[in-house]
């Protein structure tokens, strides 16, 4: 058996220590918002964090995390209301929508790191979240828009 955070509350799955913790997230704690892609950490959509950094789900055993704080994308903000995700539905960012759970909890990693990002930047971290419908440009948008709110509201971090 395996505890950790998971979005806040503690939880403990009886998954085989070597289960990908993107599986015992969505099998097993039934939270499906983070998506498979690849299965070899190459794709981001199985992206989590895990204390508070990106974290590829598909490639992490779950007993990697055993006491560690995890959030998905269900647990990003209380209300879905991150400024990633507001900024997200304003411009009408996805288009399948499958990749999208994992750009959103990249991006506010990168967001962390880069309160203010250049392109350089945003492409540089985001270069690993694959979109198979193309929708870079409108993520690099959002994420502008989601910067400069958070710069203005003090609420980054
Ligand atoms: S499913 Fe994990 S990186 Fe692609
Ligand atoms: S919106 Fe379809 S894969 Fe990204």
């Amino acid at each position: 058996m395996t505890t950790f955070t998971l979005n806040g509350r503690a939880v403990s799955v009886h998954s085989p220590e070597d289960t990908p913790l993107l599986w015992a997230i969505r099998d097993e704690l039934g939270l499906t918002g983070t998506k498979f892609g690849c299965g070899i950490g190459l794709c981001g959509a199985c992206t989590v964090h895990v204390e508070g950094r990106s974290t590829r789900s598909c490639i992490t055993a779950v007993s990697a995390v055993a006491g560690a704080k995890v959030t998905t994308i269900e647990g990003l903000d209380p209300d879905g209301k991150h400024p990633l995700q507001t900024a997200w539905l304003e411009l009408q960012v996805p288009q399948c929508g499958y990749c999208q759970s994992g750009q959103i909890m990249q991006a506010a990693t990168l967001l962390k790191d880069y309160p203010n990002p250049t392109d350089q930047d945003i492409n540089a971290v985001m270069a690993g979240s694959l979109c198979r419908c193309m929708t870079y440009l409108r993520i690099r948008k959002a994420i502008k828009l989601a910067a400069a709110r958070m710069q203005a509201g003090g609420t980054n971090g």
